[in-house]
């Protein structure tokens, strides 16, 4: 990983498997120029899900939420490059979907506000990142690689 790049978790959420929708998502942040450095189709548990998505419990989508994320697998990812937290965010468009702009994978793709295809870590949420990313991958599933490096290559 070179000195500016910066790792995030990426998952493409249960609609977007049941939908045929990984490969459109994959390619959007591989035609952005980021690194996918770790991927892994998985069911996640109750509690996982309530791990991962703890700083929501309470709220009143918190348990639709859940049952939502643990209907079905997931494709949790970790993509790399400069500033990627922010990139995917930018790339995943607003979280309602009816909202979110055209060209943006939610503005083009998803349908309502809960099921929105896709979940980055929140860029303003400081070391997010880092906190996803162990709590899905082991250090061992992520692949230290470049792109041949090419300017337009993040
Ligand atoms: S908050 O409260 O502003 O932090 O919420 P937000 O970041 O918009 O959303 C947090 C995650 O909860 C999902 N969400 C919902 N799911 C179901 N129903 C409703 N009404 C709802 N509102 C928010 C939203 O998709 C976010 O999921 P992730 O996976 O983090 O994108």
């Amino acid at each position: 990983m070179s000195h500016h790049d910066e790792r995030t978790f990426v998952m493409a959420k249960p609609d977007a498997v049941q939908r045929g929708l990984i490969g459109e998502i994959v390619s959007r942040l591989e035609g952005k120029g980021l690194t996918m450095v770790g991927g892994k189709f998985m069911q996640i548990d109750e509690e996982l899900a309530h791990e991962h998505y703890a700083e929501h419990e309470g709220k009143p989508f918190f348990e639709g939420l859940v049952e939502f994320i643990t209907s079905g697998p997931v494709f949790a990812m970790v993509w790399e490059g400069a500033d990627a937290t922010r990139q995917v965010r930018r790339l995943m468009g607003e979280t309602d979907a009816q909202e979110a702009a055209p060209g943006t994978i939610r503005g083009d793709l998803g349908n309502d506000l809960g099921h929105n295809l896709i979940h980055g870590s929140d860029h303003e949420d400081e070391g997010a990142n880092e906190r996803e990313i162990e709590l899905f991958f082991d250090d061992s599933e992520l692949v230290d690689w470049e792109h041949d490096t090419a300017a337009w290559v993040y």
